[in-house]
């Protein structure tokens, strides 16, 4: 099943995701990784592992969100591909493209939703006193990170943990939930 990604910087899940297509026996293959950000370093670690890519730069678009939604749109499903994995994509979707990917849009949040949306979610976790915390694969809704969740993934939080060594134990997980997840929905449809 083509699967595009799209992302806005480092480019980790992604990897992973990339990583898992290479497995004859998973069911998704990427197609296409395009970042709005032309200095995404994801998109070189991409064409790497010999995967497309693209770059549609948001800022010549200025305030117009739906025409360079349009404009990914059209590329996505030029490259063919049936479902769009978010990972860092750090744009705010209008209906314009959640509508069109309806239940075919997934993306991985840093919290155990539906705690902690938003931006710095370890952070966060901590102030809060939380003994434990995680992620989440959900669905893309018009609500940011609000979307149907698929699947979360717990880590405890140590007494000593900064947001740093939280972060970097909650990626390993979002490096394995997030392939599983994406083959748990494409074996579901
Ligand atoms: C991850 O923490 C993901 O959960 C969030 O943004 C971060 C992206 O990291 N949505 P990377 O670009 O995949 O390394």
């Amino acid at each position: 099943t083509p699967v595009a990604i799209l992302i806005s910087g480092r480019g980790s899940n992604m990897t992973s995701l990339i990583k898992a297509c290479e497995n004859p026996d998973f069911p998704a293959r990427i197609v296409l990784v395009l970042s709005n950000r032309p200095d995404a370093p994801g998109l070189e670690k991409a064409q790497e592992a010999g995967v497309k890519t693209l770059c549609i730069d948001h800022k010549p678009f200025g305030k117009d969100r739906a025409a360079h939604e349009k404009a990914v749109d059209e590329a996505v499903r030029a490259a063919g591909a049936q479902y769009i994995c978010l990972a860092g994509y750090m744009r705010v979707l209008t209906p314009y493209l959640v509508k069109r990917w309806e239940n075919r849009m997934l993306n991985i949040h840093p919290s155990l939703l539906p705690k902690f949306p938003g931006l710095h979610t370890h952070e966060a976790a901590i102030k809060a006193g939380a003994r434990e915390h995680g992620c989440t694969t959900h669905f893309v809704t018009d609500g940011v990170d609000e979307g149907p969740i698929l699947a979360q993934a717990k880590v405890p939080i140590h007494p000593h943990d900064t947001p740093e060594t939280l972060a970097a134990r909650v990626l390993k997980e979002e490096h394995l939930l997030y392939p599983a997840t994406l083959a748990t929905v494409i074996l579901a449809s």
